[in-house]
């Protein structure tokens, strides 16, 4: 089949940039290979910066959110025994929006269906040819047959684990990475909430962080080890850990758990995010850890840029913010790469350190909480830096 963009992926990148392109009269083809059910079950974190929550409304597949999403002003901070309260709307005038990735995910899956574009779930043995001509290709099996999609872009948005990137050839990507020696134990609860607003904790035993999805659903993580056998938890363990760590803020109203899992960390840039005529966006380019839950927020940001580059190259012919998508995303990427190290290396224990470290880290903490220009800075990334 023949198609103006072949996406590579049904997560939050290849969804939005699909939706974005058809809203500039530009057709796509998606292929995915998990089923439908798994993309919109695949649970990650729940927080929409404001301008990519304003992006959704906008581009009318915000209606459910703005009905069931909670939207914050600010979070809290939890050391040295109590609770700190950093208000971003006082301070940058914005809020952040409380919203599962898989409920995003279900929305723009039924607007892609609504308007006719073409997702094939469950495809196999997916490979990209001839990315460095005018006439790239995305080959695959469906529902048992070879089947071939040509297009004039590929939009690589097929995560860390996807074909994209390997096919880019070898000397070509520069790779900047880092792993951290820890992990997140997650889990989804049925319980009351504790507070009105996330709070991130501080504490000798490791990080821990309290959030919600609904008022009946609550998120919390743990500092763990990297490979950590979310079983070797007992549901009681971990709101005993929790309340631990929690500690100042008072006695966690508990209920089922739903979900256990535990979350890598990594931090990871590929330069360029091109080649040819094939863009990575979100995952497949870059990997932030989860501190500050900046991963589909970043995917929508490269979108974006990537989105109105392809529109300007049907327009015109000209190929210039297309040469540039790469370079345009790679400045705001950096910069919440170093934000998500920031807050990560500021709440969590790491094995090297010494009490300088935790005098360190508790003073940066004070600092935040006490000074309006350290938390104005903290609000600013936090709510979402300038989208181009
Ligand atoms: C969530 C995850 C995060 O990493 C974070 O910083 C905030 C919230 C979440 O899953 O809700």
């Amino acid at each position: 089949m023949r198609t103006q963009v072949g996406i590579v992926g049904a997560g939050p990148a290849g969804l939005m940039l699909s939706h974005l392109l058809h809203r500039a009269g530009i057709d796509s083809v998606i292929v995915e290979n998990r089923s439908r059910a798994y993309c919109e079950a695949r649970i990650r974190a729940g927080l929409i910066e404001q301008w990519a929550a304003d992006m959704l409304v906008e581009t009318g597949v915000g209606a459910r959110m703005q009905r069931e999403s909670m939207v914050h002003d600010g979070i809290h901070l939890n050391f040295g025994g109590g609770l700190h309260h950093i208000d971003f709307h006082k301070l940058v005038g914005k809020r952040v929006t409380i919203y599962g990735q898989q409920e995003v995910v279900k929305d723009l899956i039924a607007r892609r269906l609504e308007d006719g574009t073409k997702i094939l779930f469950e495809v196999e043995g997916t490979t990209l040819h001839d990315i460095g001509t005018a006439a790239p290709k995305i080959r695959f099996r469906h529902d048992g047959r070879a089947d071939e999609i040509e297009c004039d872009v590929i939009g690589g948005c097929d995560g860390f684990h996807g074909v994209s990137r390997p096919s880019i050839p070898s000397g070509v990507l520069t790779t900047y990475e880092r792993e951290y020696p820890f992990g997140w134990l997650g889990i989804l609860a049925q319980a009351q909430p504790v507070a009105d607003e996330l709070i991130y904790s501080y504490h000798r035993n490791g990080f821990s962080l309290y959030s919600m999805r609904s008022p009946s659903l609550v998120r919390y993580y743990l500092q763990c080890a990297p490979d950590e056998d979310p079983e070797r938890w007992s549901d009681q363990q971990v709101w005993d850990e929790l309340e631990l760590r929690l500690s100042g803020v008072r006695v966690l109203p508990r209920g089922p758990v739903v979900e256990k899992i535990v979350a890598p960390m990594r931090s990871f840039v590929v330069e360029p995010m091109q080649h040819g005529r094939l863009f990575l966006a979100g995952d497949s380019a870059h990997i932030v850890p989860p501190t500050g839950a900046k991963g589909m927020n970043l995917a929508f940001a490269d979108v974006r840029v990537l989105s109105k580059a392809i529109a300007a190259f049907y327009r015109s012919g000209a190929t210039g913010l297309l040469d540039q998508y790469s370079q345009t995303c790679l400045r705001r990427v950096w910069k919440a790469q170093r934000f998500s190290w920031w807050m990560t290396r500021l709440f969590h224990l790491f094995p090297e350190e010494t009490p300088f470290d935790r005098k360190r880290q508790l003073a940066e903490l004070d600092y935040v909480a006490s000074s309006a220009v350290a938390a104005t800075s903290l609000a600013e990334n936090y709510v979402g830096l300038p989208v181009e």
